[in-house]
């Protein structure tokens, strides 16, 4: 038997032991011990502690396989706001910031380069060399406490050693290295479930997943950029030497940096890495350049969204040419059709690529498409790339161009066109096989009704199984008549391709407990969410929240003539219509009648009163752009919650366009052109705190281009 004392000083001395490991392997790359013998100390580890467990320390190395799990993130005020940084495409922006920095730093300028890492910013905040906190950006004044999860990460440290600061804050980025994000797709696929369309979305989903497991066996990853603390410059003079300083704490810090002196300099690392990057084990957009010394960013200062000493230089989304071998043609839950190009596999951006989207018939003419031409594909952040071009000298002389079909590629139904528009539709939408099974999985989908546990894979089963024949049908599966119920379904690869391997779909105990439990729960869904789940064309979360408005059930939405409708304000005549006529089909009907019956919401919850003053009411917001204070959607909520209302489009009867930063030009050009006022972050602020805008009382809230000390 071992004393307590003994206890504690072999927990100690493992845990101590298994850190400096960690950093070897992880952050040195240079393991000094096996895999194995570093699980024994592991197991031991956790035994003494699960022996002990008034030794078990928030930062002991076992933290980091998981268990814990997070209900509910909580949300926390950044100590220093988490700006932004500003982008630019090309050598003249980067002229021009040079150009900007000099004038106003007479000494020589020294520029740190470094990889911009595609993923998610966070905040690792350190106390006496322990990680107490990981914070998201959030809006960039407030993000979500992550710590949990983040300690499952092996490339954060959870103890520094050395020479760290009593309390600070490193920022770096979150992602999910491309072997780990092929795995997890691999096995979504396997489960029926929705693929990531890229590693930062990926990043993203796991970092807010409350089951700290499962974030550990997803193999995440963190670099660190920035480091932030009071009297930052009196330590450490450059931005260089600071990044140096907590490697040898334990960060992970990219050796992948450069300082550079002219533009010559700059542009040969963004050259080198614009190719190199193919060969890094995760994604990069772009090049950082930062301001080396401290004294000069200070000089420099801030705006209200981003640092004046750095910028971003984006890379050119990635081109290649390949063949067009062939065209498919889908169905859409609406029954729009959609045709996909099947490409001879490429490698373009890290993954494989097979199929890119036509659109629709215009697409095909506009290229005049043949079988066999040689077209440009590139690839942004979607999981389908887009074909940008063709090369007329390589077509074949004999090619055939591509003909769009006439028929339901599904169920053979003639298809129909309406008119100016250049889609074609399969009308069967009660029986054709893709419209139902896209009308259930949008029903079911997380906005919508939020079954979980019922995936596209078991949908598929549930409807070929003769189970499910529309989305009321849902609501007569009894745990019975799931339980046990089996079937191998064909695997798809990421491009949407039978693989030719099958995977087994099947409702074991659980499965079936859980799918009945979420149908039970989701009859407590508000209104408005039912609307919208009902998959009406052209009403989506935020037209459904506007007619619930307008409308208290669903008998009177029904009743509501197409002029009706719209009248009310963002709703125009297209979505009236359609409005209209799905309530006017029959077999729609029938549904909602068989919903009503299962007990589900269509009337509207007598909502208590929002607290704030209804300094808004009547008045229609479309809002565009990034804020420096608000997320969309928050900026969105403070919108509601003081009585405006939210539109998607800008139109005549648009009170305001609230423009943010990048709001598109097109936007503004409608808005303009309409003669609706466009007001900034700061109007905003005024119009729901009215002393602001009184002269006197209070300073006016930070605007772009003012300088904020940060330090
Ligand atoms: S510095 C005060 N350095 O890019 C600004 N950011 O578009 C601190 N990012 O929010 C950011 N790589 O999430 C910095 N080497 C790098 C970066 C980097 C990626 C991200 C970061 C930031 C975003 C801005």
């Amino acid at each position: 038997m071992i004393t307590k004392e003994e206890a504690r000083q072999r927990i100690a001395a493992l845990s101590e032991e298994l850190e400096r490991h960690n950093y070897n392997y992880y952050i040195l790359a240079k393991p000094t011990i096996s895999d194995y013998e570093f699980d024994m100390m592991l197991e031991e580890l956790a035994r003494l502690e699960h022996e002990f467990p008034e030794f078990l320390s928030p930062s002991s190395p076992t933290q980091r396989v998981g268990g814990g799990i997070t209900k509910e993130f909580q949300s926390v005020k950044h100590r220093y706001p988490m700006l932004s940084l500003s982008n630019s495409y090309s050598k003249e922006d980067i002229e021009d910031f040079i150009t900007r920095i000099k004038k106003s730093v007479d000494t020589e300028v020294e520029f740190c380069c470094e990889l911009k890492f595609d993923g998610l910013s966070i905040s690792l905040q350190y106390e006496d060399g322990v990680l107490i906190r990981a914070v998201t950006r959030g809006d960039g004044m407030q993000g979500d406490d992550v710590t949990t999860n983040v300690k499952t990460i092996r490339t954060v440290p959870l103890k520094l050693h050395g020479d760290f600061p009593p309390f600070f804050e490193m920022r770096g980025e979150i992602v999910m290295p491309f072997d780990s994000f092929d795995k997890l797709n691999e096995q979504r696929v396997a489960q029926g479930d929705d693929l990531f369309a890229n590693p930062r979305n990926a990043a993203a989903g796991t970092l807010k997943l409350q089951d700290s497991k499962e974030v550990a066996r997803r193999h995440l990853d963190n670099y660190c950029y920035y480091m932030m603390m009071d009297g930052l410059e009196d330590r450490y003079q450059t931005h260089y030497e600071s990044l140096q300083a907590a490697k040898r704490w334990g960060f992970n810090v990219s050796n992948f940096m450069a300082i550079c002196k002219s533009v010559e300099e700059i542009f040969d690392f963004i050259n080198y890495w614009d190719e190199a990057r193919h060969q890094l084990p995760f994604a990069i957009d772009g090049i950082v350049l930062k301001v080396n010394s401290y004294e000069q960013q200070q000089v420099l200062g801030y705006t209200a969204k981003s640092p004046k000493w750095a910028i971003a230089y984006k890379f050119k989304a990635e081109e290649v040419e390949t063949e067009l071998q062939s065209v498919d043609f889908q169905v859409g839950r609406h029954g729009t059709i959609t045709p996909v190009a099947n490409l001879s596999p490429v490698l373009l951006a890290g993954t494989t690529v097979k199929r890119a989207t036509l659109n629709n018939e215009d697409f095909i003419r506009q290229f005049d498409l043949h079988y066999g031409d040689t077209v440009t594909v590139v690839k942004g952040g979607e999981i389908i790339p887009k074909i940008i071009g063709v090369n007329f000298d390589k077509r074949q002389p004999n090619a055939q161009p591509v003909a769009f079909t006439r028929v339901c590629p599904a169920c053979g139904t003639e298809l129909i066109q309406n008119e100016g528009e250049a889609a074609w539709y399969c009308p069967n939408a009660p029986a054709c096989p893709p419209q139902v099974k896209g009308r259930i999985e949008h029903f079911i989908s997380r906005k919508a009704m939020n079954i979980e546990s019922l995936g596209e894979g078991k949908i598929e089963l549930l409807y070929d199984e003769g189970l499910i024949k529309d989305v009321a049908d849902l609501y007569s599966l009894t745990y019975e008549r799931l339980f046990g119920l089996a079937k191998e379904l064909p695997i798809l690869d990421e491009n949407g391709i039978e693989t030719g391997k099958t995977r087994k779909v099947s409702f074991k105990e659980k499965t079936a407990k859980n799918i009945i439990d979420a149908l039970e729960k989701s009859k407590t869904v508000p209104f408005e969410r039912v609307l919208f789940a009902l998959g009406i064309r052209n009403v989506g979360e935020v037209v459904a929240k506007t007619i619930v408005a307008e409308y208290r059930d669903i008998d009177s939405l029904m009743q509501a003539s197409v002029e009706d409708l719209s009248a009310i304000n963002t709703v125009g005549e297209v979505i009236a219509q359609s409005v209209k006529a799905f309530f006017e089909n029959p077999v729609n009907l029938d549904i909602v009648e068989r919903l009503k019956a299962a007990g589900l919401q269509f009337a509207k919850a007598e909502t208590a009163a929002s607290d704030q003053p209804q300094l808004l009411a009547g008045k229609t917001f479309v809002v565009s752009g990034v804020f420096a204070h608000y997320s969309r959607d928050g900026i969105k909520a403070a919108i509601e919650a003081y009585g405006g209302k939210n539109a998607s489009s800008i139109s005549s009867k648009t009170d305001y366009v609230l423009a943010g930063d990048k709001m598109g030009p097109e936007k503004r050009k409608k808005a303009e052109s309409l003669g609706v006022p466009i007001i900034s972050e700061e109007d905003f602020e005024k119009m729901i705190n009215p002393i602001l805008s009184s002269v006197s009382s209070s300073p006016p809230p930070p605007s772009p281009g003012d300088t904020l000390s940060l330090f």
